[in-house]
């Protein structure tokens, strides 16, 4: 077998599937999807996926990027062609997130900025601030491809050089400051309504496009249903623990996005803020809660967003990985070239993305790209390419063999193997094809539900020629 790149050690492993995980995701999306889903219900939901659908896939995308030694697409395809489109499938979810996230991204960057050149020196004027960045044509689009241009960097510079090194010096500078900002939060007058909404349930708030986005913020925070896993895995040594990285990983990621809501309520309820602020919460609450401390604040809304930027770019660098490391296994491309085609396209998509956000572009069934872009990949995309995955595994996949690799060849325990096998063989696909159909009819009322039922068609379509990818 050809020699394929390794991780240099457990920890730069941990570090850079930590990495890819916290992201924008936790520190961004969590907060406001939390705030506009009523709270503590999507928190328990969220959570519960979490334990039970995300650590569950988290070992199965390990355990088959690694025995398979193959990227996302080629861990599908040698096994059988008619799978070749679920790993595909991936490769769109990583064009998708990634016409996008650099946007987010490049809002993170651009606040560096803005914090030290005067952000916070008028309160009143942070929300129309933030308004009017993002709907302007120019600015944000020089962000964003500062942004995509550093991920370029680190991924062309290949696996684990560039993506290990970043992860390892800068994941634990993040935890530190949110830690910091965390304990700021709770300290301020009328915190514990924000806790209050963050973790306790109000269950009259729960229809199925909750439970829907809770499924979403699952795969999407734990980089999940797209392969993202599955070719970090590939990378990883036949002697690591897949239950224990697994674990780590998933305790981690689900720590810092309790750590992110817990920074963001008690802050946003003690300034009036609504929690269905949506995706400018981030943006307009932090700078807030530093606002009234002077140069200390500054110093630490600055470093808040320095972290944020660079959380993001672990995990754009592992969106990006998936896509470079198909064009390089499949279609033959060089590193360089792969990079370059691919982050060319991406920065495409994310121009349509950062314009819609100004009305500005073509609209589908009266949403804007970046919205169609969200929608698609964590409402659609990522969870019934979790699904698939499951399907997969529980039944195209031998038993004795995922055993095998998932215990080491029976040097690790793991005892409870028969139950994340009956998860992953029966209740996980059930349970997602029931969430996602709920969820699907429930957007019509909202005005989405056409988009995703044409996420379905893609994915049917991709199916329908899967031997010919
Ligand atoms: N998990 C990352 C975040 O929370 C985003 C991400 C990176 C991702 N790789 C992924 C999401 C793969 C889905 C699939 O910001």
């Amino acid at each position: 077998m050809e020699k394929r790149d390794s991780w240099g050690s457990r920890l730069g492993f941990i570090m850079a599937a930590a990495g890819s995980a916290v992201g924008l995701g936790n520190i961004w999306k969590f907060p406001y999807t939390a705030g506009s889903n009523g709270g503590g219900a999507f928190v328990l939901i969220y959570l519960i996926f979490v334990v039970f659908i995300g650590f569950s896939i988290m070992l199965t995308e390990f355990a088959v990027g690694r025995r398979k030694n193959l990227a996302a697409v080629g861990a599908f395809k040698s096994v059988d062609k008619r799978w070749t489109f679920a790993g595909v499938i991936g490769v769109l979810s990583g064009f998708l997130i990634m016409g996008f996230y650099p946007v987010v991204g490049g809002w993170a960057l651009a606040y560096v900025f803005k914090t030290f050149t005067g952000l916070l020196s008028a309160p009143d004027a942070i929300g129309d601030v933030f308004g009017g960045f993002i709907t302007n044509a120019w600015q944000p689009l020089l962000w964003m491809l500062a942004f995509l241009l550093m991920n370029v960097v680190i991924v062309a510079r290949g696996v684990s050089t560039g993506i290990e090194q970043a992860g390892k010096i800068l994941m634990p500078i993040l935890f530190g400051i949110l830690i910091i900002i965390s304990i700021k939060g709770l300290t301020l007058p009328g915190a514990a309504a924000g806790m209050e909404f963050l973790f306790k349930p109000d269950f009259s708030a729960i229809n199925m496009s909750v439970i829907l986005a809770a499924l979403g913020q699952a795969f999407f925070s734990l980089s999940l249903g797209m392969g993202c896993m599955i070719t970090y895995g590939s990378y990883l040594k036949k002697s690591e623990n897949l239950v224990s990285n697994a674990a780590i990983v998933t305790g981690m990621d689900t720590g810092v996005a309790l750590l992110a809501g817990i920074a963001m309520f008690p802050a946003m309820f003690a300034f009036g803020i609504e929690p269905t602020a949506g995706p400018g919460l981030v943006f307009v609450v932090v700078p807030h809660l530093f606002a009234e401390m002077g140069g200390v604040g500054v110093l630490f809304a600055g470093l808040f967003f320095i972290a944020l930027t660079v959380a993001a770019l672990t995990s754009s660098v592992s969106l990006l990985e998936v896509v470079v490391a198909y064009l390089i296994d499949e279609r033959k491309f060089t590193r360089r070239n792969a990079v370059l085609a691919s982050s060319g396209v991406m920065a495409l998509l994310c121009v349509l993305a950062s314009l819609s956000l100004g009305g500005v572009g073509p609209m589908l069934f009266g949403t804007g790209a970046f919205d169609v872009f969200d929608l698609l990949t964590d409402k659609i995309f990522l969870a019934v390419g979790g699904a698939l995955l499951a399907v997969f595994a529980g039944w195209r996949l031998n038993k004795e063999e995922l055993k095998n690799e998932i215990t080491n060849n029976g040097e690790v325990k793991f005892g409870i193997f028969g139950l994340w096998y009956g998860l992953v063989k029966f209740v996980i696909p059930v349970v997602i094809a029931i969430v996602a159909i709920g969820g699907i009819l429930d957007g019509f009322e909202a005005g989405k539900g056409p988009i995703m039922l044409i996420g379905l068609g893609i994915i049917a379509l991709f199916a329908a020629i899967s031997k010919k990818l």
